[in-house]
C-alpha cells in the first residue's frame, strides 16, 4: 500500500485527495486506535501545540471527538463556545481567529454554517504568514472531510482490521439516502468513496437531491472517471448494496417545505429492517448522527448491533481525528526545523 508524506498545512476538502493520502490516513488511525487499546491511552505527539476548537455551530460528537483526540496527543486545548464570545460584542470571525493566533495556536478546528468560512479563515492565515493548520470540521452545506474519513477507516477497518486500505472498497456498492441537497457528510462522502473505486449510490426524493445539483454531480465524477448513479427513490439504491449510509434530515436547514410529512417520508426513505432485505445479506447501515429515531431509520434498525455501525463510527472518529492532527502537526514541525 502506498502511503505519502503529509504535505497538507491546512484540510478543507477532499475533493483533491489522492489515494496515498486516503491511504496515509488510514494507516496512521489503525496505529491511533492500537493506542487506544492501551491501557494508557496517550502519547506525547502533540505536546507543546496549542488545538484550537472553533465551533461557531452546535455540535456534541465533533466537537468531544477533537477535543478528546487533540488530549490523547497531549496537545493544549481551547474550546469557543460563540454565544459566551466576544463574538456577541460585534467581533468578526477573522479578528477571533487572530486572536486565537497571537495565543500561539497551532491548529484551528472550524465549523461554521456558511460554506467557506474555514476557507478565509485558512486563507487568512496564510496571508499571515503563520504556520497554523486550519481543520474543515463542516461548513453549511459544503464538506465535512473528518467524518467521510471516520466512514471510510469505519468500512476499511471492518474489511481488513488489520491493514484498512482505500482498495478494499473497490467494487462495492454503496447507498447514501436522504437529505443530500443539506448535507456536506455526503458531499465529502462522495469524494473519499467514489475514490475507492466502489460504485456510489445516491438516493433521495427530488426535493432533497434535486435534478440539477444530481446533473452537476454526476457530470463532475464521470469527468474524474467515477461511479456515481441516482436515484429518486430508494428500492434501486439498496438492491445488493454492502453498505447503506442514511442521512439526518436537516431540518435546520431547510428554507421551504421541502416534504410533505416526515411520516411520509420514513415510508418511503426510512431504512427499516424489512427494507434492507433488498441489500446484500451481510449488509451494515452507517449514520453519521445526530439522529431522527423512526424518520430517517427506524429505532429498532438504529440499535441492531449486527447491523448498525453508528456506534463503530463515534469510536472511530478519535483514531481518526488523532490521525489527522498528528499529521497536520508532524508537517509543522518539519517546517520548523
Ligand atoms: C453531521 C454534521 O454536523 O454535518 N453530523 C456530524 O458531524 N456527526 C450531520 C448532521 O448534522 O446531520
Amino acid at each position: 500500500m502506498a502511503t505519502a508524506p503529509w504535505t497538507r498545512r491546512h484540510i478543507l476538502s477532499l475533493a483533491d485527495f489522492q489515494p496515498e493520502e486516503y491511504d496515509t490516513v488510514l494507516q496512521t488511525a489503525a496505529s491511533f486506535q492500537e493506542v487506544l487499546s492501551r491501557r494508557t491511552k496517550k502519547v506525547p505527539a502533540l505536546q507543546g501545540q496549542v488545538v484550537a476548537n472553533l465551533f461557531f455551530e452546535p455540535s456534541t460528537r465533533t466537537r468531544s471527538s477533537f477535543e478528546l483526540a487533540a488530549k490523547r496527543l497531549s496537545a493544549d486545548t481551547l474550546n469557543f463556545a460563540p454565544g459566551t464570545s466576544s463574538l456577541t460584542k460585534g467581533e468578526t470571525i477573522l479578528d477571533t481567529a487572530k486572536t486565537y493566533l497571537a495565543m500561539g495556536t497551532d491548529i484551528m478546528v472550524v465549523r461554521h454554517r456558511e460554506a467557506g468560512v474555514p476557507h478565509a479563515i485558512a486563507e487568512e492565515m496564510d496571508r499571515l504568514q503563520s504556520r497554523v493548520g486550519v481543520f474543515n470540521a463542516g461548513d453549511g452545506q459544503h464538506e465535512h472531510p473528518s467524518q467521510a474519513l471516520l466512514d471510510l477507516f469505519t468500512l476499511c477497518t471492518l474489511l481488513d482490521p488489520e491493514k484498512p486500505r482505500l482498495s478494499l472498497l473497490n467494487g462495492k456498492k454503496i447507498a447514501i439516502v436522504g437529505d443530500i441537497l443539506h448535507s456536506r457528510v455526503a458531499r465529502s462522502n462522495i469524494w473519499s468513496l467514489t475514490a475507492s473505486g466502489a460504485e456510489v449510490h445516491l438516493a433521495g426524493p427530488p426535493t432533497l437531491l434535486p435534478k440539477l445539483f444530481a446533473d452537476f454531480v454526476q457530470t463532475k465524477s464521470a469527468a474524474l472517471n467515477r461511479q456515481l448513479v441516482l436515484h429518486w427513490s430508494l428500492e434501486p439504491a439498496l438492491q445488493d448494496a454492502d453498505f447503506v449510509m442514511t442521512l439526518r434530515l436537516q431540518k435546520e436547514r431547510m428554507t421551504n417545505h421541502l416534504l410533505p410529512s416526515l411520516r411520509e417520508y420514513h415510508q418511503r426513505f426510512g431504512l427499516t429492517h424489512e427494507r434492507i432485505k433488498l441489500c446484500r445479506p451481510e449488509v451494515k447501515v452507517l449514520h453519521p448522527g445526530p439522529v431522527n429515531r423512526g424518520v430517517e431509520i427506524s429505532s429498532e434498525l438504529m440499535d441492531d448491533p449486527q447491523i448498525s455501525l453508528i456506534s463503530q463510527q463515534v469510536t472511530s472518529g478519535i483514531a481518526v481525528r488523532m490521525a489527522l492532527l498528528y499529521l497536520m502537526g508532524s508537517g509543522k514541525q518539519k517546517e520548523e526545523s
